[in-house]
């Protein structure tokens, strides 16, 4: 008898090739499928394992899955996943699983999660974070569906995660879409990460004056610290790394202008939806709309007065650094408040700390501070906000005065620091007893009658304010 494959994979990109690959290297067999013929002959010539086998031809696939069957979908979200769902569905039987790896948006997923549930079909949608060589070497995966589905991939997918001191990256999120909702977030606090570490570059490169060597050699220094993080560690990198084409680093010759899938946009409008502030996470997608508006910045650039407050005093490498670590502490406070608040509204029912723990290896925001994220919800699993732990206090305190220093300097500078900004604002509105908000309602009340309550006394009140 023809032999049966544990695994099945659709999409042989990048991502899906390496995938595939690791669960091989795990001993466990895999077969992939697409329609490019050149994949399928790559992904054979590559694995040079018994364990391994591709083709083009989707009943071919189905018929050499074991039952029930496991296929992982690795291709772009969106109608290309619905397409695959198609196609496969007539071929599968009762109890096979689909799990969809992609960045697919949480609504998606539990649409197919129902669809597929009333036709006996386990749907589960897998954030899988640590791109390429991550899907290679091991990434952190955030499944989510159905826990009886997840015990049929869990062997696999421990197997191929990543590893903290042992414990793979990998853990059942929760119900319906809860992986794909928190791969989203994840993904959320990357933009806001991504977009700080920018700003700290700009400061550094424009107002401490460094060249792409001090700044390389600073970021490294950084990531021996309380910033060590995958997303500082390749910043080092990339900032080593020469032009093949002149004789420039290859960072200067890189256009400013960011792209982006969606991910970043999708949980800042979420969390408008739920009524969760997360603006440092907005700024770092604001950021990315300005830096596309290339044209009419270079046109605006020529039309203002240029800064002339160059008496201020510096500021030092150390206090960058600690305004970094500061906003970072803000972006997870952001992504791990909206979490809190999508499991009560989605019923996900998520696990905080073993979030922060599967988060520590594998995926693109793996940092130190997880251990202290993950030790905060240890110490108490329903906090209201990550900022009132005792644990995150403690390391907030000690880096904010810097940051105010670091944003005064920007701030007279000139230098854009939407997201650095934002973080602190944040942060002293939420610290703050008393806020200016008592006068928006006394307006809404004088205008629209909208009422409001009072310090003093229970119930609504409304006013005659002429
Ligand atoms: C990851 C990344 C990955 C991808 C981003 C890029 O966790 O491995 O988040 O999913 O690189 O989606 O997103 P943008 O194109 O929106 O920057």
């Amino acid at each position: 008898m023809a032999q049966l494959y544990d695994f099945g994979l659709v999409g042989l990109g990048v991502m899906g090739r390496n995938f595939l690959l690791n669960v091989a290297d795990h001993h466990f067999s895999a077969i992939g499928l697409d329609t490019d013929d050149k994949k399928v002959k790559d992904l054979k010539n590559e694995g040079q394992l018994d364990n391994i086998d591709g083709t083009i031809d989707k009943v071919e696939f189905i018929n050499k899955l074991a039952k029930p069957r496991k296929i992982m979908l690795l291709v772009p979200a969106g109608e290309p996943v619905d397409h695959v769902i198609t196609d496969l569905l007539p071929l599968l039987d009762s109890g096979d699983l689909i799990i969809d790896g992609g960045n697919s948006h949480f609504e998606d997923t539990n649409r197919r999660f129902h669809s597929l549930k009333s036709k006996d079909i386990h749907f589960m949608g897998a954030g899988i974070s640590g791109g390429s060589e991550g899907a290679r070497r091991g990434p952190s995966i955030m499944p989510g569906g159905d826990p009886k589905a997840y015990e049929l991939i869990k062997p696999i997918f421990e197997a191929v995660a990543a590893k903290v001191s042992n414990e793979p990256c990998v853990d059942f999120m929760g119900q319906g879409s809860a992986g794909n909702y928190v791969k989203m977030i994840h993904n959320g606090i990357e933009y806001a990460m991504m977009q700080l570490i920018g700003e700290s570059y700009h400061i550094m490169k424009l107002g401490l004056q460094q060249d792409n060597a001090q700044l390389k050699q600073t970021y490294f220094d950084w990531n021996k610290g309380d910033l060590q993080s995958f997303l500082i560690e390749i910043t080092s990198q990339i900032f080593d790394k020469s032009d093949e084409l002149t004789s420039s680093d290859l960072i200067d010759q890189i256009l400013d202008k960011a792209k982006q899938k969606g991910t970043g946009k999708w949980t800042s409008q979420n969390a408008m939806n739920l009524g969760i502030a997360i603006p440092t996470i907005d700024a770092a997608v604001s950021m990315r709309q300005i830096s596309s508006m290339k044209d009419a910045r270079m046109k605006a650039s020529v039309k203002y007065l240029q800064v002339t407050q160059d008496s201020l005093s510096q500021v030092s490498v150390e206090e960058v650094r600690d305004a970094l670590y500061f906003a970072f502490i803000m972006s997870y406070v952001q992504g791990m408040d909206q979490l809190s608040r999508a499991s009560k509204e989605y019923q996900y029912d998520l696990n905080l700390e073993l979030i922060a723990k599967i988060w520590r290896g594998g995926c693109i925001i793996r940092a130190r501070f997880l251990e202290a994220v993950r030790l905060a919800y240890k110490k108490d699993s329903s906090l209201e906000s990550l900022l009132l732990s005792p644990v995150i206090v403690e390391r907030v305190n000690a880096v904010v005065d810097n940051t105010r220093k670091v944003v005064q300097y920007t701030v007279a500078k000139g230098i854009p620091t939407l997201a650095l900004s934002n973080s602190l604002n944040y942060f002293d509105a939420f610290k703050s007893a008393h806020l200016p908000l008592n006068l928006i309602q006394a307006q809404r009340d004088f205008f629209g009658s909208h009422t409001y309550e009072r310090n003093d006394r229970q119930d609504v009140f409304h006013s005659d304010w002429n």
